[in-house]
């Protein structure tokens, strides 16, 4: 295949640099975050196509703030400086950066000079609206370089030196709250740099499955599969690379939602050849889950229960030699990522610690993939909505949805009204509008009345939210009817429930589940 363009985001901290790698993506471009310290040998054996330099918390003035390898500048590639990125540019080579008394934080009104190819075909252009994030400011441009933008408070708002293809700009082309931002990253890669655009779905999948075939060889693969997306989709892509020496293990915990191992189940076997063995593990979950109440207590009993059942099937197993996983891009970046002391594993992960414990090599076919690629991704191997759209699950399951002690008639009860919540969700088109709905049972009861009679039974709550990331998120503003709908039923069909609540916290300060 031929080699398609990579843009190497060199990242010095902004919270927004994700945000740059798929803006990049989206226009059609592979582009990866490397964070500012790496070396500049191993950036360049990376046979980058241009460089993007991201925005920071740093002033370049501050103890300790990273600097800009000069090998960068050494390697005519087309460079992007964004906000720290702009600054970082001027202070290494021979502008001045001043200290501004205060932040400028929000939008801004920009001016872009008419003749830069950055801008070019970007309405309005001499009242463009951009997102600003900084402290200092390029107070005299570099030898060579010319301003190609102002706004009220900044001379120089974005700069460029068009002999050497190195363009800066103060605000945030890759944030939504700037206009035309794509339109603008896309002049830089295309009328600037003059990339090409081969970063489709399609190819990815063709030189995945050529990698994943080469790294494997001759050898086996076991994968824990959970009927999520992600890791269906990096067992059909890990299939279509080596086949049936992939081993599928789908562990029943006895916390999944009504009916899932056999939807799961049946569902890959129709669509895919895949090779899966589906442990019964329920009794063994269940029984060291009992009369456990603490929500991390929980956690903890149901990953080294994983671990254990897990390990235990791989090894019957002869000659594995790999292990798969569906680790996504924002994972990886994050235990790169230059701020720190995110690396550390989320406790959300489930499979963490695996790999060293069975001492198996790693194979992750979406390592280099944000969320909404890998959805392309299940597009193109012809996965089915249902599959592509799914809420997530948590690894926990239904543990963390039962508060208080897991009991199988506890469970039974979730489980029949969570079956209702989707089945209305999905009925009424806001499955796919939502992030994810879900009912919860309380560990309360309280009193009610059934025809002439005085109930005493349990509560459901109904947690229903909009999200893009999970990172923040808030109640879905369900139409009461659709409410209404979800609450009769559940009062009505699940015996032993006779009262549902509606959770209208958003997160932060609440999370979404309810643990
Ligand atoms: P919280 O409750 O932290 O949830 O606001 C954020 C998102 O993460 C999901 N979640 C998990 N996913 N394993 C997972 O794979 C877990 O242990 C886990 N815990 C929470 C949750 O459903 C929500 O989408």
């Amino acid at each position: 295949m031929q080699q398609q363009d990579k843009v190497i985001i060199i990242d010095f901290g902004s919270q927004v640099t994700q945000l740059i790698a798929r803006r990049i993506r989206e226009a059609g471009v592979y582009s990866e975050i490397h964070p500012c310290t790496s070396d500049p040998a191993a950036i360049r054996a990376m046979n980058p196509s241009a460089l993007v330099l991201s925005g920071g918390p740093s002033s370049v003035h501050d103890e300790g703030a990273p600097p800009l390898p000069k090998e960068y500048l050494s390697w005519g590639l087309p460079i992007l400086g964004i906000c720290y990125g702009m600054q970082i540019l001027a202070h290494t080579l021979d502008g001045v950066v001043t200290r501004s008394k205060d932040r400028e934080y929000g939008r801004a009104e920009f001016e872009a000079f008419a003749d830069c190819p950055l801008f070019a075909g970007v309405e309005g252009k001499e009242k463009l609206t951009v997102w600003m994030s900084h402290g200092d400011h390029v107070g005299q441009l570099p030898t060579g370089f010319a301003c190609i933008g102002r706004t009220g408070s900044l001379e120089h708002a974005a700069m460029c030196d068009p002999a050497r293809k190195i363009y800066a700009v103060q605000f945030h082309p890759e944030v939504a709250h700037t206009d035309q931002g794509e339109r603008i990253l896309s002049n830089f890669l295309f009328k600037i740099a003059g990339l090409k655009p081969g970063w489709t779905m399609s190819s990815f999948v063709d030189s995945s499955i050529k990698t994943m075939s080469e790294q494997v060889g001759e050898g086996k693969v076991v994968l824990g599969l959970s009927g999520g997306i992600d890791s269906t989709v990096a067992a059909v892509l890990l299939n279509r690379a080596i086949g049936k020496r992939l081993y599928c293990i789908f562990v029943d915990n006895g916390l999944l939602r009504m009916g899932e191992r056999q939807e799961v189940i049946a569902f890959l076997e129709e669509h895919f050849d895949l090779n899966v063995k589906c442990v019964d593990a329920r009794k063994e979950f269940l029984d060291k889950l009992k009369g456990v109440e603490d929500p991390e207590q929980k956690r903890k009993i149901i990953g080294y229960t994983f671990i254990e059942v897990f390990d235990r099937e791989a090894k019957a197993i002869e000659g594995v030699g790999f292990l798969g996983q569906g680790t996504l891009y924002p994972d990886v970046i994050e235990s790169v990522s230059f701020k720190g002391p995110s690396a550390v594993i989320k406790s959300h992960h489930n499979v963490g610690g695996l790999p060293e414990k069975m001492n198996l090599k790693l194979v992750e076919p979406l390592r280099e993939l944000f969320k909404d690629e890998v959805r392309k991704v299940a597009y193109e191997l012809g996965m089915p909505e249902h599959i592509i759209w799914r809420h997530p699950f948590p690894g926990p399951g239904l543990a963390i949805r039962v508060i208080g002690e897991i009991t199988e008639e506890r469970l039974e009860i979730l489980r029949q009204a969570d079956k209702i919540v989707q089945h209305e969700l999905l009925a009424t088109d806001w499955y796919r509008k939502v992030w994810q709905g879900f009912a919860v049972l309380l560990p309360l009861k309280t009193v009610g009345v059934m025809g002439d009679d005085r109930t005493y039974e349990h509560v459901i709550a109904l947690r229903i939210v909009d999200s893009i990331d999970a990172m923040t998120a808030d109640w879905s503003r369900l139409p009461s009817e659709v409410l209404a709908r979800m609450s009769s039923r559940i009062i009505n069909e699940v015996k032993g429930v006779n009262r549902v609540v509606f959770d209208i916290s958003s997160k932060p300060p609440s999370t979404i589940e309810w643990e």
